[in-house]
């Protein structure tokens, strides 16, 4: 798959997807990432990506000629365009899997007070933020983007059931886990999984999983 992030600070980008797993998925041929300065497409003298908006009001909004520009150079046949912003519908797990299917997806990341809802209009696909919370950056919610598709892709994680039992793949948050020591503190991992027995460990792993799901996110459940 390929993915192509367009931000005003493409450094906070580049740290993040070039550690672990994402940079083995970049090696291995299985993301193909881009990681671009908007600035780069920006025409005046002063490589302005952003102005004072209409209205009045304060801070500054983004522009849409270097973004349109942009995406412009960029696009192939076959390519979805994604806006972050915190107005935007709320990344799930769902969603990471169905743009894990896509062959080329563009990130548009907004900054300031947002970006010309022109862009919105008239280039985006979706419109997406990662949650009810307003980050400085949308570059930092691509990282988040890029992590979650990523990690979904064909032999990306080692294993390929690894994902399968994530939480909210199977609609149920996880169960949790321990590894040695055996008995930490007077804490004792309990004695189900130590017992070899698989069928007993995935009852007691459901049951948990259950457990965890009305305590934490009762919401899951409804
Ligand atoms: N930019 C600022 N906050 C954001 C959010 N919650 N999701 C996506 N982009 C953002």
């Amino acid at each position: 798959m390929r993915i192509d992030i367009l931000t005003l600070f493409p450094e906070i980008c580049r740290a993040p997807l070039g550690e672990s797993i994402m940079k083995r998925a970049q090696a291995t041929g299985a993301l193909k990432l881009g990681i671009h300065n908007l600035r780069d497409w920006a025409t005046d003298k002063h490589r302005m990506a952003d102005d004072a908006p209409f209205g009045g009001g304060q801070g500054m909004v983004m522009k849409p000629e270097p973004v349109f520009a942009a995406v412009e150079a960029l696009k192939t046949g076959n390519c979805l365009v994604a806006v972050l912003t915190p107005q935007g519908k709320t990344f799930t797990q769902k969603m990471a899997a169905d743009l894990s299917h896509s062959v080329h997806l563009i990130i548009v990341c907004g900054h300031y007070e947002g970006i010309d809802h022109r862009v919105t209009e008239h280039l985006a696909d979706a419109e997406i933020s990662i949650g009810d919370y307003v980050l400085t950056n949308g570059a930092i919610a691509a990282v988040v983007v890029v992590d979650a598709i990523t990690r979904l892709l064909p032999g990306v994680l080692g294993h390929e059931l690894s994902a399968a039992d994530d939480s909210f793949s199977t609609g149920l948050l996880e169960a949790p886990q321990y590894t040695r020591p055996a008995d930490f503190r007077g804490w004792k991992v309990p004695d189900v999984l130590l017992s070899g027995n698989h069928a007993e460990i995935a009852a007691w792993r459901n049951e948990q999983a259950l457990k965890r799901t009305r305590q934490n996110r009762p919401d899951l459940i409804e």
